[in-house]
Order: C-alpha cells, then sequence, then structure tokens
C-alpha cells in the first residue's frame, strides 16, 4: 500500500467479509455494500469539480494545540520559489489539520527561511532518517485529513489554497518577508508614491502589483500544454478593470520578461512603474516582496503570481481557461483548485492555438 492510500479502505474490506455470507438478506446486504463501495470506496478520492469546496476550509475541526505534537514531517520540492511555498503552506496545513509536528527540511531552511520568517523548526540534527515519501496530488483530498503515519517527508506540486487557505491568517504570517527585504520593498513603493502624487496632486493613490510570468512558459505552454501565455489585451483589460475599481490606480509591474512588458505596457498615462527600474537587479524574492506589499494584483498564471495575489490579500485579476479543453494539463491542474473562489478571471484568448 503506498502511504496515499492509507484511509477510504474502510468500505472495500467490509464488502469482502460479508461476501461469504450466502442468503437473501446478505445479498441484500451487499448491494447496500456495493453502492457504498461504488458512491465512498472507489470514487471519494478526487472530489468531484462542482462541490470541491464543500468539504474544505472547515475550522471547527482545528486541533487543540495545547499538547506537544507527535510525529515528525517534512516536505521539500524541486520547484522554485512558487513551488516551494506551495509545499510549505501544504506541509502547514496538513501538520495543523493532522495534528502532528512539522520540520523546516533542510532544503526549505536554506531557500525560504533566508527570505521569509517562519515559525516551523529546523529539522534536529541526526533525524533526516526513516521518513516514508508521500506523493501528494496538487489538491487537497479529504483523506488527507486522516493520515496516519508518523514520519512522513512530502513530496509533489501541491500548488492549491485548498491545503491550507482555512489557516489563512498563519500562512500569510509565515511569509512574512525579513526586514531587509520588507525595507527595499517599502523604500521603492514609496518613491512610487512619491512620483504619482507630485503627477496627480490629491491622488489616492492604490498600488495594483502586475506579474507577467513568461519565460520557460512562452514555449512549454503552447508545446507542451495546448496552452497560452497571457498576451498585451489580457493585461490591459485587466489594468482597465482595476481603474474601474480604483480610479487613482498605479501599476508595479514585475516579470521575468520585462523587455516584453516594455513594449506591451502602454506607459503614456504615467501611471505604470517598473520593479526593475526602481531596484536593479532585483532578485525573485525582492519582486515577489514588492508585489506582496500592493494592495491588489494582477497576475498571469503560475504559482509565483499567486502568492503575489494571495500575499497583498487585496482584489486579485488572474488569466482564466488558458489552455484548450483537452490539454493533458487538466490532469493535474484544477482552475478552482488553484485561484480562490473569490477571485476574477479573465477568460485567455486562446485562438493562436486554434489557428495554429
Ligand atoms: C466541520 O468539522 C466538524 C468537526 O470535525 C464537523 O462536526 C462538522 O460537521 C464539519 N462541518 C462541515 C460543514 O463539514
Ligand atoms: C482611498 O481608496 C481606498 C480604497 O483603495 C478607500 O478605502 C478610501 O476610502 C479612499 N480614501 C479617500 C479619502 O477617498
Ligand atoms: C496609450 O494610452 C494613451 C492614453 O490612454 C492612448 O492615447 C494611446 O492611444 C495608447 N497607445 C496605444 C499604442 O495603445
Ligand atoms: C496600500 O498599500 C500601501 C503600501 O503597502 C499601504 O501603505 C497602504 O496602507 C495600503 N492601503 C490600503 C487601503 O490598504
Amino acid at each position: 500500500m503506498t502511504p496515499g492510500q492509507t484511509s477510504l479502505r474502510g468500505p472495500d474490506e467490509t464488502c469482502t467479509t460479508q461476501e461469504s455470507i450466502v442468503s437473501t438478506k446478505a445479498i441484500a446486504l451487499l448491494l447496500i455494500c456495493g453502492v457504498l463501495c461504488f458512491t465512498y470506496g472507489l470514487f471519494t478520492p478526487l472530489p468531484s469539480h462542482p462541490n470541491i469546496m464543500s468539504w474544505y476550509g472547515n475550522t471547527s475541526s482545528q486541533t487543540s494545540m495545547l499538547h506537544p505534537l507527535p510525529g515528525v514531517w517534512i516536505s521539500s520540492t524541486n520547484g522554485r520559489l512558487g513551488n516551494q511555498m506551495g509545499a510549505y503552506a501544504a506541509l502547514f496545513g496538513l501538520a495543523r489539520m493532522n495534528g502532528r509536528k512539522a520540520y523546516l527540511s533542510m532544503n526549505s531552511a536554506n531557500n525560504l527561511g533566508a527570505i521569509f520568517q517562519l515559525t516551523l523548526p529546523p529539522l534536529p540534527a541526526g533525524e533526516n532518517k526513516d521518513f516514508q515519501n508521500f506523493r501528494l496530488h496538487d489538491w487537497m483530498e479529504e483523506s488527507y485529513e486522516h493520515i496516519s503515519l508518523m514520519r512522513v517527508h512530502f513530496t509533489g506540486y501541491p500548488n492549491s489554497w485548498t491545503f491550507y487557505d482555512r489557516y489563512r491568517d498563519a500562512i500569510r504570517r509565515e511569509f512574512t518577508f525579513r526586514p531587509m527585504i520588507r525595507e527595499v520593498a517599502d523604500t521603492f513603493l514609496r518613491s512610487v508614491a512619491a512620483k504619482s502624487t507630485s503627477q496627480l496632486p490629491g491622488a489616492n493613490i492604490t498600488f495594483v502589483g502586475v506579474h507577467v510570468r513568461r519565460g520557460d512558459y512562452v514555449r512549454v505552454m503552447p508545446n507542451v500544454w495546448k496552452g497560452v501565455v497571457a498576451d498585451a489585451q489580457y493585461v490591459i483589460e485587466a489594468m482597465n478593470v482595476m481603474r474601474g475599481s480604483y480610479p487613482d490606480s498605479v501599476f508595479v509591474v514585475a516579470s521575468d520578461d520585462v523587455k516584453w512588458c516594455r513594449q506591451n505596457i502602454n506607459i503614456t498615462r504615467g501611471d505604470v512603474y517598473f520593479v526593475a527600474d526602481g531596484i536593479p537587479h532585483a532578485s525573485p524574492q525582492q519582486d515577489l516582496a514588492v508585489l506582496a506589499a500592493c494592495n491588489h494584483t494582477i497576475m498571469t498564471i503560475g504559482t509565483f503570481g499567486f502568492w503575489a495575489g494571495y500575499l497583498a490579500g487585496g482584489d486579485v485579476i488572474y488569466l482564466d481557461k488558458y489552455v484548450l479543453p483537452n490539454s493533458p494539463f487538466l490532469k493535474v491542474f484544477r482552475y478552482e483548485a488553484f485561484y480562490l473562489p473569490y477571485w476574477k478571471g479573465i477568460p485567455a484568448d486562446l485562438s493562436p492555438l486554434k489557428n495554429g
């Protein structure tokens, strides 16, 4: 049995014992049991689409923190910053809902620990042994609320709020930037505010962080996933939606392709600022700190943009439905498990794929 199958097997086993009884009653029981197996045994692991939210976010089942927690749980992932944050947040959420003690793996301590003021303690020396690997699916499942294993190493790409949004305040606290990083971000936003108010005296400035993910996705999305990245029209539309909500919006742009942004984002209104201009050679974490300090967020795709929106905590606009319906991407990704239900999606223009 793989670790992922530790629960939800009950109904199958009950069926097997009842098969030996031969009587009309038993056959009736068997039939009922069969239905239960069908309903709960075999097909429960993946919650169905429309009901995906029905049991996530139940905060009344939180574990008491009065007793020291048993267990040694860690996680790691090969991904970049956004993926690593997702793995950490999933570990944090799963440990809390199971009443287990989570620790920072070496990998997380070195990477995330240098950026954020995390509260999970580092794994004590000599404890990095005897773990059972537990590969998580990309979204929460009910069985993950009842993991009986004591020494677990989570792997996979659990990039979904469904693992941790019930502890939103705690997660946002975990990702408190270290003071140096936060100060550079605040200083930059203050300089943007000063420039903006000199152009628009008396304006009630609202910072909108804009993250445009391109890089390798420009090729990977069409070639591997039958999908697109955000085009210029999406960015214009999203900016106009924000201007509608917040007339004195000032847009703060970060991207792994600043050149594309300079060519495609219209700066003639004087309300667009590039992080790259204010903080030359900014690291990804520095970009994220700026976006997180903004009031609202325009993201395109990807986990980095997700975290910008989740940490900023205001309105979020995202690129929606950016792969074809038959894309293999949809086997590992669900829009509703990735984007918060109250975020606003703007559907992508898929015509370049259909024409090509
Ligand atoms: C939430 O969890 C509690 C305790 O586990 C349970 O009694 C309650 O029925 C759950 N509520 C929902 C809506 O699932
Ligand atoms: C400024 O805008 C914010 C929303 O971004 C709003 O809550 C606040 O009331 C506004 N203040 C003034 C003085 O208009
Ligand atoms: C850029 O924005 C300005 C001001 O809104 C507008 O007049 C101009 O036509 C825009 N340029 C392009 C290329 O869209
Ligand atoms: C908007 O963000 C700025 C910069 O972080 C902050 O100082 C300000 O209080 C925020 N405004 C609101 C209404 O939250």
